[in-house]
This record gives C-alpha cells, sequence and structure tokens, in this order.
C-alpha cells in the first residue's frame, strides 16, 4: 500500500519537460487561420455544439484578440469567450454562459481516464471585465451524469461565501466536498498559466502555476480529490446570479446590458501516466 504522501513524493521525482514530449490526449490550441467563423461548424479543436445561449452560434461570442499567445501557444492564437444578456443555454435564465468543449471529449473517451494533465491559461480583457459581484466559473470538469464538477476555477464573490478579495482565482475539488486547492491574485494583464494533474485511479490532484512566460511550479502536492465520474472539460465564462434560491438555474439576480469576456490561451491535454507534465513550452 501507497500513502498519498509517498504518491506525492513519486510524482515530483517522476520526469517534468517540454511540451511536445508527453504524448497529447486533445489540442485545444486555436489554429491561427481557424477564425471566429471556422468553431461554428466541425473542427479538431473544440465542438461547435455546446455550450452557448439559444438562437446564437459561436462565431457571434467568439473573439481572436491580437494579443501575444500563452507560455504553450507557438504558432496558434489566444481565444477569448464572451458573454451578453442574449447567453442563456437551456432555460438556465439565472446563469449567462458560454464555454468551449475539447473537440474530442465526449464525456466518456480517454481524457477522463488514467492520469492526465490538464493546460489552460486565462487572462483578463479590461474592455470586457467581470463584475465581481457575482461569482464567475472559468473552467471545469462536469461529470458525465451533470451531478457534479470534479474541480473548477472559479473568480468573483463566491455565492454564499464572503469572499474576502473577489478579485482572486480560486480553484476547488470536487464541489461536493468544497476542498480548495489553490487560489492567487487574478494579475491582469499577463496569462495566469494552471496544468491541473488528474489521477483518475488514486483519485488525486495536484496543481501546477505561473504567470505571464514563466515555467510552471507545482504550487500543490498530489492531493486526495474524487475526479471520478468521467465527463467533460469546460472552458469559458459561466456567470452565477447575486442571489439563488432553491434552483440558481433558474432563479437569482442578473443585471442587464452586460459584455464580458474571459482570454483563454495553451488549452490541452497530456498524458500523465508516466509522470510527463510539460511546465514549459
Ligand atoms: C455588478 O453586479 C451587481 C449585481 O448584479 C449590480 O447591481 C451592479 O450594478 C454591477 N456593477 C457594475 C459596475 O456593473
Amino acid at each position: 500500500m501507497i500513502s498519498s504522501q509517498s504518491l506525492a513524493v513519486l510524482s515530483f521525482i517522476a520526469p517534468l519537460v517540454a511540451a511536445q514530449a508527453c504524448t497529447l490526449q486533445f489540442d485545444g490550441r486555436v489554429p491561427a487561420n481557424l477564425g471566429a467563423a471556422g468553431f461554428d461548424s466541425a473542427n479538431d479543436v473544440f465542438s461547435p455544439t455546446n455550450v452557448f445561449g439559444v438562437g446564437l452560434s459561436f462565431s457571434q461570442l467568439i473573439q481572436l484578440p491580437a494579443i501575444t499567445g500563452s507560455l504553450f501557444d507557438a504558432d496558434t492564437v489566444p481565444v477569448e469567450v464572451t458573454i451578453s444578456d442574449d447567453s442563456i443555454f437551456n432555460g438556465q435564465t439565472g446563469f449567462r454562459r458560454a464555454e468551449l468543449l475539447p473537440a474530442s471529449n465526449s464525456g466518456t473517451d480517454p481524457s477522463t481516464t488514467g492520469v492526465k494533465t490538464l493546460h489552460f491559461s486565462v487572462m483578463k480583457d479590461a474592455q470586457r471585465a467581470l463584475n465581481l459581484s457575482h461569482e464567475y466559473q472559468l473552467v471545469f470538469l462536469e461529470s458525465n451524469d451533470f451531478s457534479t464538477n470534479q474541480f473548477v476555477l472559479k473568480t468573483g464573490t463566491i455565492l454564499g461565501q464572503a469572499t474576502a478579495n473577489p478579485d482572486t482565482l480560486q480553484l476547488f475539488g470536487n464541489v461536493n466536498d468544497g476542498q480548495l486547492l489553490f487560489s492567487t491574485p487574478f494579475t491582469p494583464g499577463v496569462f495566469n498559466n494552471f496544468a491541473v494533474t488528474l489521477d483518475f485511479n488514486a483519485l488525486t490532484t495536484q496543481v501546477f502555476f505561473s504567470t505571464g512566460v514563466a515555467p510552471l511550479k507545482a504550487v500543490t502536492q498530489a492531493v486526495a480529490n474524487d475526479v471520478s465520474g468521467q465527463g467533460q472539460f469546460h472552458f469559458g465564462v459561466l456567470k452565477k446570479p447575486t442571489d439563488g434560491g432553491a434552483d440558481i438555474t433558474k432563479s437569482g439576480f442578473q443585471e442587464a446590458g452586460i459584455d464580458e469576456g474571459i482570454v483563454f490561451g495553451g488549452i490541452f491535454q497530456e498524458d500523465s501516466a508516466t509522470g510527463c507534465v510539460s511546465l514549459s513550452a
């Protein structure tokens, strides 16, 4: 029996190498020639059908800002996901949301088996600032039965909590347990880079972080976190209401006239079964 402590140590001495050396599970880095319209039809990067408001299409909400890519974008470009008053998905009038889902991530595919490391970078858009009176989910894994999120990156004022500084990136484990894995100021003007190693066998999660072009560093050990249940990875903006009620998907307050967005870069997932985790490109 190997304790979780010694597993964590093993994961530190395992190979930590350059990006292309680890086997890719999926690649959500956006080719420069995809264009916003390319998100509307079948492509190798993201699903064209989910998640956005009824009557919308991705090309209406995707922005491709002319800024330098993230640490892990070489020939690929940043992508911004925006929300408006029309971002009402599936009758969820309590939310405003739009999220990108990796094209190959069906909910039961190998991205949620074995040991995988998910990479993503997030940046603020000063022209489309979030309203930090609200809670936002920016990245999460939603289980295949839609019953939980096995991890979720949040910012803003967490609904039902007294958030000391809402201008913070907070990475939580499974929402059923509410464990805060890591938090950091949401530094403006640069990419905030994350890697999250998800061990779907040992049911652990390890977080790596850096800003700008600095190589990632481990900021947690591999800690116990229930990542079972497979599912889909979401990258975007899910804005919750400022008050809830029994079903926050359908009730609570959302102001009108919003134009908000978050820029993503370097979304990809690699196989870490052998301990391979890319810390820099
Ligand atoms: C932020 O959201 C709250 C709650 O929806 C709203 O009352 C307030 O006017 C918003 N602030 C700004 C600056 O938009």
